[in-house]
Parts: C-alpha cells; sequence; structure tokens
C-alpha cells in the first residue's frame, strides 16, 4: 500500500502564540517562521493580521522570507478582516487565507445570537470573499467538535461549494474522546457531497490532553492536514504537538501515512521555540523533553546499555539529540555506574565494581544525581 502524505500546518505563530505571557517579538517571529520553513512543514499559520499592527506586520515579513510553506492569514467572517488579511499576505509565493466561523449550537446561540441557516450564508460569504483573493481558501467550523455532524455536513458542502479547498474541523474546546473524533471525520468523508475536493483538516486542543490522540484519530478515518505547534503550545492546555504527530505516523509505518517533516530538527526547533518564549519544556514531554531518552532505574539502564531497543522506540539521532543518556541516582546499578565510568577513562574490574558501587550508593542516597566529576572522587575514597 502507497504511504499517503498528511500535511502539517504549523500554527505555533498563531495559535500557540495565543499563550499569556509568551508573547514574540517581530524579529523572532521571522528566525521561527524561517526554522519551520526549513523543517518542511507544508503551511505556517503566520499570525491574525487584522488583530493588531503588530500581527499585520508579522504576516507581512513572513510572506516575503518563506520560500517552500503555504503562507497563512487567520480571519473571521468578516469582510475586512479578509482584505486585511489578503493585503499582509500579498508578498507571499502561496497565500492562505484561513476563514471561519462557529458552528456549534453553543456558539450558534450564545456568541452569535443567530440561527444555523444565517451561520451557513456568512461562511459562504466569507469564503467567497476570500476567493475573490486567493486561489487557496481554509474554512474552519469552529468548535465542530461538539457540532452536530448533520449540520457540521451541510457546513462542509456550502464551504466546497463556495469554493473552500480545505475544511478544519477544530475541536476547540478540546472535548471529543478519540473514537469520536475520528467518527466524526469518517461522518464527513462519508455525507458531504464534494468531499474529494477539499482535504480535511484535524485542529485539536489539549483541554483533556487528547490533542495527539485525536488528531491522530483524523488522519486514521481520512483527513489529511494536521493543524498543530512547536510544543504543543497554545490556548489553554495547548494544541495538538507538532513533534508527537510526525512521530507517531514515522514509528507506525502500517498507518501507511507520513509527513514531510526533517525530523532531525525537531529538538532544535522545541529549544528555539522555548528559548524565544520563555515557556520552558516539560521534562518528560515526549519527544523533546529533557527526558524523553533519559534511563535512570537500575533494570531499565542494563536494558538500554546491552540493547538500545529495550526501552527505546525511536532512536534519539532521528529527532535531533545526541544521545540517550544514562542518569546516575540512587535507582542506578552496577552496569551503568560502570558504563559511566568507562566513558571518562575508568575500566572497573568485577571485583573493584563491588566496591566502588557501595561507596557509590552512599554518595547518591544524599545527592539528586551523581554526575561525571563525581566518579573520580568515589573511586578515590574505595582506596583501590
Ligand atoms: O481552536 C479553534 O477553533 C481555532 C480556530 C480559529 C481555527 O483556533
Ligand atoms: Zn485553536
Amino acid at each position: 500500500m502507497n504511504t499517503e502524505k498528511v500535511q502539517i500546518f504549523d500554527t505555533t505563530l498563531r495559535d500557540g502564540e495565543q499563550v499569556p505571557g509568551c508573547k514574540l517579538n517581530a524579529n523572532q517571529k521571522l528566525v521561527i517562521a524561517q526554522r519551520l520553513d526549513d523543517l518542511g512543514v507544508d503551511i505556517i499559520e503566520a499570525g491574525f493580521p487584522i488583530s493588531s499592527p503588530g500581527d499585520f506586520k508579522s504576516v507581512e515579513e513572513i510572506s516575503k522570507i518563506v520560500k517552500n510553506a503555504v503562507v497563512c492569514g487567520l480571519t473571521r467572517s468578516v469582510q475586512k478582516d479578509i482584505d486585511v488579511a489578503a493585503e499582509a499576505l500579498k508578498n507571499a509565493v502561496r497565500p492562505r487565507i484561513h476563514t471561519g466561523i462557529g458552528t456549534s449550537d453553543s456558539h450558534i446561540i450564545h456568541k452569535f445570537n443567530t440561527t444555523r441557516e444565517k451561520i451557513i450564508e456568512r461562511g459562504v460569504a466569507a469564503v467567497k470573499h476570500a476567493k475573490s483573493y486567493v486561489e487557496d481558501v481554509e474554512f474552519y467550523a469552529e468548535d465542530a467538535g461538539r457540532t452536530d455532524n448533520e449540520y457540521l455536513a451541510q457546513v462542509c458542502e456550502a464551504m466546497i461549494k463556495a469554493g473552500a479547498t480545505v475544511l478544519n474541523i477544530p475541536d476547540t474546546t478540546g472535548y471529543c474522546l478519540p473514537e469520536e473524533y475520528g467518527a466524526k471525520i469518517k461522518y464527513l468523508k462519508e455525507n458531504v457531497t464534494g468531499i474529494h475536493k477539499a482535504v480535511i483538516s484535524c485542529h485539536c486542543h489539549n483541554d483533556l490532553g487528547l490533542a495527539t490522540a485525536n488528531s491522530i484519530a483524523g488522519v486514521i478515518n481520512g483527513a489529511r492536514q494536521i493543524e498543530c505547534t512547536i510544543n504543543g503550545i497554545g490556548e489553554r492546555a495547548g494544541n495538538t504537538s507538532l513533534e508527537e504527530v510526525v512521530m507517531i505516523m514515522r514509528q507506525h509505518p502500517n498507518l501507511n501515512l507520513d509527513t514531510g517533516i526533517n525530523s532531525k530538527l525537531l529538538y532544535s526547533t522545541s529549544q528555539m521555540v522555548s528559548d524565544s518564549m520563555g515557556m520552558p519544556v516539560q521534562p518528560n514531554k515526549a519527544i523533546v523533553g529533557a527526558n524523553a531518552f533519559a534511563h535512570s532505574s537500575g533494570i531499565h539502564q542494563d536494558g538500554v546499555i546491552k540493547n538500545r531497543e529495550t526501552y527505546e522506540i525511536i532512536d534519539p539521532y532521528e529527532v535531533g539529540v545526541t544521545e540517550s543518556a544514562i542518569v546516575l541516582t540512587a535507582r542506578s546499578g552496577r552496569a551503568a555506574l560502570a558504563y559511566r565510568a568507562k566513558n571518562i577513562g575508568f575500566e572497573l574490574t568485577k571485583d573493584q565494581l563491588d566496591v566502588v558501587y557501595q561507596e557509590f550508593l552512599r554518595y547518591a542516597d544524599v545527592r539528586k544525581e551523581v554526575l561525571d566529576e563525581d566518579i573520580p572522587k568515589i573511586i578515590e575514597a574505595c582506596n583501590i
């Protein structure tokens, strides 16, 4: 079976930048956009041009430097938003306007105080207006996760007729279960006339920690674009993490899905975004966290030293991490101590190791971690 491509739509600079206190300046945004282009993302959502003069300028400048990826600007279903986005994107080699409106009853009643029919009319008008500027128009049905599937299918059908090339099905509140979100995508694939003319996109939030699982359920059921951010940053509990979905598809070739991402740049890109935003990556974060390839318990260390794959499903080199780490703590065993001692030039015999290990345990019990520089001191204290 041929591997099918899933497009990666990076929204680090738009949804990701909505994290309170993590605002980027214009130059930082340009540097990150360039890096995202090098990483091989298919679409860069550069900002929400009407939201502020600063965001307009960033989208405009990013449009000038990005050579490969599509550059996208967000709008509401409002003519003026679309005019401003089109202006900001005018220098992009491949511009996309991302417009849309809330489609759940909660949005329709409480946010817009209108009807389902009027929401479709507003969406159609927005798509047609965007289409007068650019060929590539993506429509988002905000809160699609809580939108009734039958109505959502009507919305999608109307937007395809109006010219939308991508249909974004956001789980805006991170509410869906993976099975439910996957079934929603399947329902649209099977019930929307003309669906073959548009790419279905997953845009999942992480309020219940399910953003990655939901996005993967989406592509398994026929979506071919995932909207995500580096380190999974974004509103509230964040968005789908780019590095996670990319590596899930790569580690599971039986899905027959892949992206064009250069995974060897994942770790350094994660660090770049974290440093620019002043937002540390949690140590246990999958793929890019400091502990993602660190082993500290004796049983695991012994296994990894004998064969890395015993406890690692990803070669750290594949995501740009230099090597797996064998961390020495009071939970480590002799194999780990011997391994680290050898790395810095101490070949211990079995008898020597028995003695040094007892001293090591006394030392490790009062420290969080034993470092390379501590090892000679421990050996010296054993008088061997
Ligand atoms: O979460 C969401 O619904 C969004 C849309 C604006 C695409 O970010
Ligand atoms: Zn979002």
